[in-house]
């Protein structure tokens, strides 16, 4: 029998970002006995990568604003396919979410009048997101994280999450192991809370850190749950280019809400040429007119570098391609020209230390060199939009790793509302759903646990075998090369048929030494993770034969309403190991909400 730590809980919460922490608190407020189990330390999570704001309609700035607005936005934004009710859910409860941060002691930038302050992103009809200069995430995580700790809640840190366990069809807990001293755990719960973020380590250029190899979309799988939308992949427009060593740093898009101006190798704004349709009515097409709206936002029309990022992302991606990118493979991003160095200090503190720092470029001078980085996944664990619950009894999940609320395309600002409106939510109904069943709680048993040990030390028996670090490199040359920004049948299928290869090689890995702190090993379990969902996305890529926000297909470049603007896609795990596909048809809003909609 394998030796594990036990512990027991009501609620098991995993990862220890915004959503994370905010359904943990949730979860204790309702009595609850609760546990954050994370596989990183306190307060590393990428909910300090969304730097710019948290969008909520307080109409602080702009009176009009409303959550009627913020809902059409998002909607508009998701290119229509996002589950209506979480987007109404999102718009309607965001501006509570922030006053009750403020509340808990987050120190937000002010406005004039004493409101909390609200700055320009993309997409978004009016300044709505709620801000600490360019560091509002890791404000929000600092708060959080003193909440969680200030009220009792049990927090494990750098402990990996492997498996899910099960009693007849219901979570009965989570088997796991400490990074530290490779032993095992397990938590005994009826309910887990996925909060795990990101798939963004399978590509090869991306804001996310180590720890974001797609833990809990594959963890949901294995344990009978849905993906959703898993071809919907944000690669955010401005990424650090260059030196090689910080590719992919995130520079956040409050740049570009401040002022800030995209320009190629002939100094011309170009994304003046790339203004789609489906925005055209309200994007400025001359220089005069989009400077214009800084000034009088009311009158004028929006810039065009404020156009939703997957806009801005291929209007780059295009440029690059056509020759006139930036000596290192990107193009400019110029606030020097455009704010005084007072203005950029005050309001983008951490753009003007990041590339001093990180690249000897002082961004009140010169211009930035900035590309487009793999940011977030827009698809996830299938969910009820009002419980955040799965498919499968006991299991919920919250943030980037729920999908639904997105649609086809993020707005920035959207995910940090998002994880504090449905983790708060999913904290709440798992602490319900423990309370119900606490007269017949499911078991563990402790033929699941030896068999998650003996998965677990697999690598360690194979002599001889692969490398774990090569199998990644590998990976992500696959989903960086043929699962990036745009597609073709051809790339696709080839990822597909190079993911299969992957995937035999796995059960070939070795690693070498003992479980003490051991990255090879620990990188070997992230990859079973990292395969799959990895095989999801490529999978739903090759099947959505359309082009649709994060999801570009230049073989079917037109946006389908009519077929694929009605379906979603869900992503199984088949007995065989391999991912499957069905298509299922997209909720329709009501009559009163698809209205809103209707000048789209
Ligand atoms: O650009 C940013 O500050 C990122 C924000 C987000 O992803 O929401």
């Amino acid at each position: 029998m394998a030796e594990t730590e036990r512990h027991s809980y009501d609620v098991v919460v995993i990862g220890a970002g915004g959503a994370g922490l905010r359904a943990a608190i949730a979860a204790h407020e309702a009595g609850a006995k609760t546990a954050v189990v994370c596989k990183s330390l306190l307060g590393k999570a990428h909910t300090v990568m969304a730097e710019g704001g948290i969008a909520a309609a307080m109409g602080n700035l702009w009176p009009e604003d409303n959550w009627k607005v913020h809902f059409r936005d998002t909607m508009r934004g998701g290119k229509l396919l996002n589950h209506w009710r979480m987007a109404e859910l999102h718009a309607k409860e965001a501006p509570e979410r922030v006053w009750e941060l403020e509340q808990w002691g987050a120190l937000f930038d002010r406005t004039p009048d004493g409101l909390i302050s609200q700055r320009d992103f993309g997409g978004h009809r009016y300044a709505r997101l709620a801000h600490v200069g360019d560091r509002t995430g890791l404000e929000m995580i600092r708060t959080l994280q003193q909440r969680t700790v200030s009220v009792g809640i049990d927090v494990f840190m750098e402990c990996t999450i492997t498996n899910l366990l099960k009693d007849a069809g219901r979570i009965s807990g989570a088997f796991g192991y400490w990074r530290e001293s490779g032993r095992f755990v397990t938590f005994e719960s009826p309910t887990v809370v996925l909060a795990t973020g990101g798939i963004g380590k399978s590509w090869k250029v991306t804001s996310n850190s180590w720890e974001y190899t797609g833990d809990g979309h594959a963890l949901a799988m294995r344990a009978g749950a849905g993906l959703v939308n898993m071809e919907f992949i944000q690669f955010h427009p401005t990424g650090m280019v260059w030196p090689p060593s910080v590719r992919g740093i995130l520079v956040t898009e409050s740049v570009r809400g401040d002022g800030g101006v995209l320009k190629n190798s002939d100094g011309e704004r170009f994304m003046f040429n790339y203004i789609p349709e489906f925005f055209k009515a309200e994007t400025a097409d001359t220089i005069e007119e989009a400077d214009r709206w800084y000034e009088d936002k009311k009158n004028n029309r929006r810039p065009p570098e404020l156009l939703p990022r997957d806009e801005v992302a291929r209007a780059i991606n295009s440029e690059i391609k056509a020759g006139r990118g930036s000596p290192h493979g990107g193009v400019f991003l110029d606030i020097a020209s455009r704010r005084s160095a007072e203005y950029i200090q005050k309001r983008l503190p951490s753009m003007y230390h990041q590339f001093k720092e990180l690249a000897g470029v002082d961004i009140t001078n010169e211009p930035m060199e900035i590309g487009p980085t793999c940011h977030y996944l827009m698809g996830g664990v299938e969910v009820d939009p009002d419980s955040a619950s799965s498919t499968v009894p006991g299991l919920y999940a919250a943030g980037e790793v729920a999908g639904g609320m997105h649609g086809a395309n993020r707005l920035g600002g959207n995910s940090l509302g998002d994880l504090l409106v449905f983790g708060k939510r999913a904290g709440e109904y798992a602490a319900q759903y423990a309370a119900e069943v606490k007269s017949s709680r499911p078991a563990v048993s402790e033929s699941d646990i030896d068999t998650a040990a003996a998965e677990a030390l697999e690598p360690f028996n194979a002599e001889g075998g692969e490398n774990p670090y090569t199998l990644h490199q590998d990976l992500q040359n696959v989903m960086q090369n043929l699962v990036g920004i745009i597609r073709t049948e051809a790339e696709l299928s080839s990822a597909v048929k190079e993911i299969d290869g992957l995937r035999h090689r796995i059960g070939n890995l070795s690693v070498e030494g003992h479980r003490q702190y051991n990255p090879g090993w620990n990188l070997a379990i992230d990859l079973r993770n990292m395969l799959v969902v990895s095989e999801a996305v490529a999978k739903a890529a090759l099947e959505r034969r359309e082009s649709r926000g994060g999801h570009t297909r230049d073989d079917y470049p037109m946006t389908d309403y009519e077929f694929w603007g009605k379906r979603n896609l869900i992503c199984e795990l088949a007995s065989s190991g391999e991912v499957t596909i069905r298509q299922q048809p997209l909720p329709e809003p009501p009559p009163e909400l698809a209205e809103l909609l209707e000048d789209h």
